[in-house]
């Protein structure tokens, strides 16, 4: 694990980001005495702020951010932040951040979330400041690059300063609860490991539904479409976290390890086995809401949905579809892993009438973290007319269940394995260039088909096509 930074130094300290997820978590983390009382926070950002104006935008957004339970921490945090004003393109600045840091005795940890046009000249700055050595890990936030060429360059320069183990690549899904327990839930139990491949299971479905527009990203989304901005990272990382094989420890090689083969693994998709689309003007909880287009102020070939049929040419999971789908502004935010078993090789009920429905798991990520587990069961009576077979739900509130402990937003953890040095939920690069390389193939194939995104209104399910993706192979998306 090396060493616990007792410096942090926040790029983008002022963005969206930072109000919302960072700022927040690091002040939970304070609440809860899990940062070390000499951990110092810098800030740094273009926009010009002293300490003490910093300090009062950092009020603003935590008042705004934070759980009112939370809120009795905000001035006990304030004093550890501190503000240096930077343009990365000014070498000069650096010299003035390295001022403003001091000395580091223990170790830094940076969180670097900034355009990627400004990745190369932040390393080039602050490898000339001397902020780079061995008590200083980096980490970075997406977009890491647009596709594989642009992430390598970005990895490239990275590691001109920063080996590989004290790069830590975020997906914030790996920091969510509900993420991390999909490896208890396959490797703390006997009885679906077993069950886990093939054999066993028909296919399994993943879904990221967000009932969000473009927000106030235009520069970014419009650049980046459902496919590089949700499919690349977050999905992929949950689709290899279903279909890896079980590691030898829960450490961050041999997770890795595992995880990289499965991304090898994915197949080149077929022309007919994707579905893109863009949400026009529908409603949203019955509030009517704009077109894409509208938000956005032009015409665009952007997709906001993408549907895929997807394969893993392994041994496990050989024939096994994995139906995969995001987009924004559906009908509801819901993000679920559904695993569909096989039917019974024979039904000993098909004589007496009763029919079987196959078992079937779903993982609820959020907003609902629950396992549901669908079984069949006898419908009680004398079975005079006939045995009666019905699906019955085991249903698991993960809330319910662990009703004591905060529930915490994936940024506290992640920031506080950056600050301690633990890379178990960061993303490592091979895993990363396996992820672009399926990516930039898919791509490459809506390019050279002239695919463009189908209509759908907003607050529906996508195109109808994402439907029939599905339903030709018998399938239905669970919803
Ligand atoms: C981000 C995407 O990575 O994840 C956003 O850039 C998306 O477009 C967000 O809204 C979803 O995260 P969560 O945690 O709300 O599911």
């Amino acid at each position: 694990m090396g060493f616990t930074a007792d410096r942090l130094l926040l790029f983008g300290a002022t963005g969206d980001l930072a109000q919302r997820m960072l700022l927040p978590s690091l002040c939970a983390l304070h609440d809860d005495k899990l940062i070390a009382p000499e951990l110092r926070i810098i800030g740094t950002a273009r926009s010009e702020y002293d300490d003490d104006s910093y300090r009062a935008f950092a009020r603003e957004a935590l008042e705004k951010y934070l759980p009112d339970f939370r809120k009795p921490a905000i001035d006990s945090f304030l004093p550890r932040l501190s503000y240096q004003t930077l343009d990365a393109n000014d070498a000069s600045h650096f010299t003035d951040l390295s001022d403003e840091i001091g000395t580091i005795d223990k170790g830094m940890a940076i969180f670097l979330s900034t355009a990627p046009s400004l990745f190369e000249p932040t390393i080039a700055g602050l490898t000339q400041a001397g902020l780079t050595g061995d008590k200083v890990r980096i980490g970075l936030e997406k977009p890491l690059g647009t596709d594989l060429k642009s992430s390598r360059e970005i990895n490239d320069a990275v590691a001109t300063a920063f080996p590989e183990d004290r790069t830590f690549r975020i997906d914030h899904y790996l920091g969510k609860e509900t993420v991390q327990n999909l490896l208890a839930l396959r490797f703390a139990n006997i009885m679906f490991e077993p069950l886990w491949n093939a054999a066993h299971i028909e296919h399994i479905q993943i879904t990221i539904a967000e009932t969000v527009g473009l927000e106030s990203r235009v520069a970014y989304y419009d650049g980046a479409g459902a496919l590089r901005d949700m499919v690349q990272n977050h999905m992929l990382q949950l689709l290899a976290l279903v279909a890896m094989e079980p590691p030898a420890n829960y450490d961050a090689t041999a997770i890795r390890d595992e995880k990289v083969k499965v991304l090898r693994a994915l197949r080149l998709v077929e022309p007919g086995e994707t579905v893109t689309g863009q949400y026009r003007k529908g409603a949203i909880d019955g509030q009517p809401v704009p077109g894409y287009d509208e938000e956005l102020g032009k015409d665009s070939d952007t997709e906001t949905f993408v549907a895929i049929k997807a394969h893993l040419d392994n041994w496990r999971w050989k024939g096994v579809p994995f139906y995969l789908r995001t987009g924004k502004r559906l009908p509801e935010r819901m993000t679920e892993i559904v695993i569909q078993f096989r039917r019974v090789p024979h039904s000993i009920f098909a004589g007496a009438g009763a029919l079987t429905q196959p078992n079937r798991l779903v993982i609820g990520i959020q907003p609902q973290e629950n396992l549901k587990l669908t079984m069949m069961a006898k419908v009680p009576g004398l079975d005079r007319g006939g045995i009666r077979l019905h699906p019955v739900e085991l249903d698991i509130d993960t809330p319910d269940v662990f009703a004591g402990p905060k529930k915490r937003i994936a940024y506290e953890r992640l920031l506080l394995d950056l600050i301690e040095g633990d890379q178990t939920l960061f993303v490592r690069r091979d895993e990363v260039e396996a992820q672009w390389d399926w990516i930039d193939d898919i791509r490459a194939s809506w390019a050279e088909h002239g695919l463009k995104p189908k209509g759908y209104p907003a607050g529906t399910w996508g195109p109808s096509a994402a439907i029939a993706l599905a339903e030709r192979d018998g399938v239905t998306w669970h919803e």
